[in-house]
């Protein structure tokens, strides 16, 4: 059984940016090399008041913009309603170290060459599902959806694997961010920061992040 790790807890100065203690916390996650997924982390959607939320994995964090990245399928029941409703929310929990990070923020679609180069890092059978499934739509049976993977297969035969279409990345733009860290008698340390985010075009502009610390 892997052990509980007492985690620190906030800074009594808060950083200027949170999402640095993330990217730690996250490398913290990966150097426990007991967790299988250390990068899941619970996606949102909402779409006309009506939440959503689903696991993905993190394969992207850039501390300094404040962006985290993850790969779907853009026709998915998420990417559809994320291209309609771009606000998310992203939970990770690292449950042996104690912390929790919430993240609120803009999704938007990743650079068609930023998707290309993630896909072409994947491995093969990775690439041939990514064309075999029509992610969240209905199939009769297990068999079918095997088949259908295996004449994507067969359509690429020994050829390399080019990314659907319909496949590829989206780009959290945190708008807030907030620390967890368990405390006994759950006097947990908690801290919210937020900055603002100003889209022009397929740029987003972001100001300085305010923190606070919260009352658990
Ligand atoms: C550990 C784990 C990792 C997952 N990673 C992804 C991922 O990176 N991208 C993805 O599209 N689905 C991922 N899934 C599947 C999603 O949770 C979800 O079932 C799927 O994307 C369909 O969601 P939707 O119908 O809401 O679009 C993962 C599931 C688990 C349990």
């Amino acid at each position: 059984m892997p052990e509980r790790i007492a985690a620190d807890f906030l800074p009594d100065t808060l950083p200027d940016n949170p999402m640095h203690l993330v990217d730690a916390w996250l490398s913290a996650a990966r150097d426990a090399n007991f967790l299988p997924n250390p990068n899941a982390m619970t996606l949102a959607t909402s779409e006309d008041g009506r939440p959503a939320a689903r696991i993905v994995l993190c394969k992207g964090f850039d501390a300094e913009a404040g962006i985290v990245d993850f790969y779907t399928n853009y026709e998915s029941a998420k990417g559809r309603v994320i291209d309609a409703h771009p606000e998310v929310a992203l939970v990770f929990h690292w449950d042996h170290q104690s912390r929790q990070v919430r993240i609120e923020g803009l999704a938007l679609r990743a650079p068609a060459e930023q998707s290309d180069a993630y896909f072409a890092s994947r491995p093969r059978k990775s690439q041939l599902g990514a064309w075999a499934s029509a992610q969240s739509q209905p199939i009769d049976s297990r068999d079918a959806m095997l088949a259908r993977f295996e004449s994507a297969a067969a359509e690429h035969g020994g050829d390399s694997v080019e990314r659907p279409p319909h496949w590829g990345g989206y780009r959290v733009w945190a708008r807030a961010c907030e620390l967890w860290v368990e405390g006994a008698g759950r006097v947990h340390d908690r801290a919210r920061f937020e900055r603002e985010l100003t889209v022009a075009g397929d740029t987003v502009a972001t100001g300085a992040w305010q923190g606070s610390r919260l009352q658990p």
